[in-house]
């Protein structure tokens, strides 16, 4: 049986690969915006995972709500989605040189990612049953495209 430790942190290795890629300096223009479409599109369906299935669940289970572990990181993901956004306005007017951005960005998601696999995660597992995990699993996979995809064409 997966855990949500296994599953998410591979998501963050998935999604830091193809953030290092787009960091490449000697990548065009083209590939540079497809990279970051795909790192965009993947961390908000992450976040929209978290804040709307594995959150919610531990909340419930845990009756922590507005205090609590979720609601720091639910605070964190507003900062990130905000560098999402301002890199993707500065690429899309062809500004490539984002790289400021780019290293506050990636500090603020490296510490939360860490606390998220070595903390909230194991959390989670520990609190809800294999059933809820399996539930978790199959609403994940059945997300609606609409809900992250949202991006430069
Ligand atoms: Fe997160
Ligand atoms: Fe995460």
């Amino acid at each position: 049986m997966k855990t949500i430790l296994s599953f998410m942190g591979e998501d963050h290795d998935r999604l830091d690969s193809i953030f290092k890629d787009f960091k490449n300096e000697n990548l065009d223009k083209n590939k540079a915006k497809g990279l970051f479409h795909e790192f965009k599109t993947g961390l908000q369906r992450h976040i929209v995972w978290e804040e709307e299935i594995l959150f919610p669940l531990f909340e419930d289970k845990t009756g922590m709500h507005d205090t609590g572990p979720t609601a720091v990181m639910r605070t964190e993901h507003k900062k990130i989605k905000d560098f999402l956004e301002k890199i993707h306005i500065s690429l899309a007017n062809d500004d490539i040189h984002t790289s400021d951005l780019e290293n506050e960005l990636i500090a603020v998601l490296t510490e939360h990612n860490n606390k998220e696999e070595n903390i909230l995660y194991p959390w989670i597992d520990n609190s809800v049953s294999e059933k809820e995990k399996e539930e978790a699993f199959a609403e994940m996979k059945n997300l609606s495209p609409e809900k992250y995809n949202k991006c430069c064409e």
